[in-house]
């Protein structure tokens, strides 16, 4: 049976940088709180763009580093929690903005998850022979759902898209696949959509629920709760998917984390008893992207030239949900993509 692989990746980020002073100049905050807390030190914020305009950025990208042609993909999964519209789906719209006339396309609702669990719904229908050619994207503009009067969620976050295209092969390329939920935390990080009786105005005196609705939209986030569940997460994943396929964490050249927390970062760093530098990170140039951070940040390695052939590289995510999820990949793609 054909071995289901990543063929490219593409990302992109929208040009506007927000420093952590410039942040302070509206809010009360500073860079040394953020850089302490975090590790973050500045973030891209869209000036206007959409989530489904920055994804298709990403997506065409993808495509200019691969043999693709916008016609050869047969499924297009956006992850996003911060999707254009209700309806239609992020996904249908990048569809007609690149061409791919031929998929099928939706979005996915995974927080941080999202693109892990994009590319194990990808597997799953190119495995099984369903589909041939997947363009999986998680891209944020997270800028929207942020309350910029408040300083303990908005210095968090940024805007990005980060896009892979999977296909097979006969190289093994993704090895193995968890992922896991737990709607029992569902409170903890959290942005509401439209309240149930805000257009029914006539029955909005019968039923009243939701009257206050200022600030219903915003993200929220039980941060100390959040770092427990993702130290906890991101621990039992990686051991999972190591003992699922009998690996060890020598085996692995790169962890690719979820974009949240240098600190989050740190404890897994102790936890392991791993180098440093086996976690990438560049949560500290972009924020937290959500569903984009490890698509961009897997890019960004690949343009660096950091894989090569024969790699085994894991990567994690946990976020909203509460979500989880993890897989590794023996790198495929012949070292050093240009653009
Ligand atoms: O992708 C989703 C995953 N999300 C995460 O992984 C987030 C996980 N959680 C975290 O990373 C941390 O909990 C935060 C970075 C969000 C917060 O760090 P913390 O050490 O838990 O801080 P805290 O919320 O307990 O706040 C400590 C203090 C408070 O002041 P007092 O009450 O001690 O006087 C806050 O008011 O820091 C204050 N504070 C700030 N000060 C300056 C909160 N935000 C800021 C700020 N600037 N931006």
């Amino acid at each position: 049976m054909k071995e289901v692989q990543i063929l490219a990746t593409g990302s992109y980020v929208p040009d506007r940088i927000v420093t952590n002073d410039e942040l302070a100049t509206v809010i009360d905050t500073n860079d040394e709180w953020i850089k302490t807390r975090t590790g973050i030190g500045e973030r891209r914020i869209t000036t206007g763009e959409n989530t489904s305009s920055i994804a298709a950025k990403a997506a065409l990208k993808a495509l200019e580093n691969s043999s693709i042609k916008p016609l050869d993909i047969d499924l297009i999964i956006v992850a996003t929690t911060t999707p254009d519209c209700y309806t239609p789906s992020t996904a249908c719209i990048v569809q007609d903005i690149i061409g791919a006339a031929n998929a099928t396309c939706f979005d996915i609702s995974a927080a941080c998850s999202g693109f892990i669990y994009a590319l194990n719904i990808a597997y799953q229908f190119i495995k099984n022979g369903t589909k041939k050619n997947a363009l999986i994207i998680g891209a944020e503009t997270l800028s929207k759902i942020l309350d910029w009067n408040d300083r303990s969620i908005c210095v968090l976050f940024g805007d990005g898209a980060g896009a892979a295209i999977l296909g097979c092969g006969e190289e093994k390329g993704l090895i193995q696949i968890y992922t896991g939920s737990d709607g029992k935390g569902a409170n903890l990080l959290k942005c509401n959509a439209v309240p149930i009786d805000i257009n029914n105005k006539k029955l909005k005196e019968k039923i009243p629920q939701n009257a206050d609705n200022e600030g219903y939209h915003y993200l929220s986030m039980e941060g100390r709760e959040i770092f427990k569940f993702a130290v906890k997460a991101m621990g039992e994943t990686i051991k999972t998917l190591l003992s699922s396929s009998g690996l060890t964490i020598d085996d692995i050249k790169y962890i690719v984390p979820h974009q949240a927390n240098l600190r989050i970062i740190d404890y897994m760093i102790k936890k392991l008893k791993v180098d440093k530098k086996k976690f990438y990170t560049n949560l500290q140039y972009y924020g937290n992207t959500s569903a984009a951070s490890i698509p961009i940040a897997l890019d960004q390695m690949n343009r660096e030239g950091l894989l090569e052939k024969g790699d085994k590289i894991l990567l994690v995510g946990f976020g909203g949900g509460l979500t989880w999820g993890g897989t590794i990949i023996e790198w495929t793609i012949d070292k050093q993509i240009s653009s």
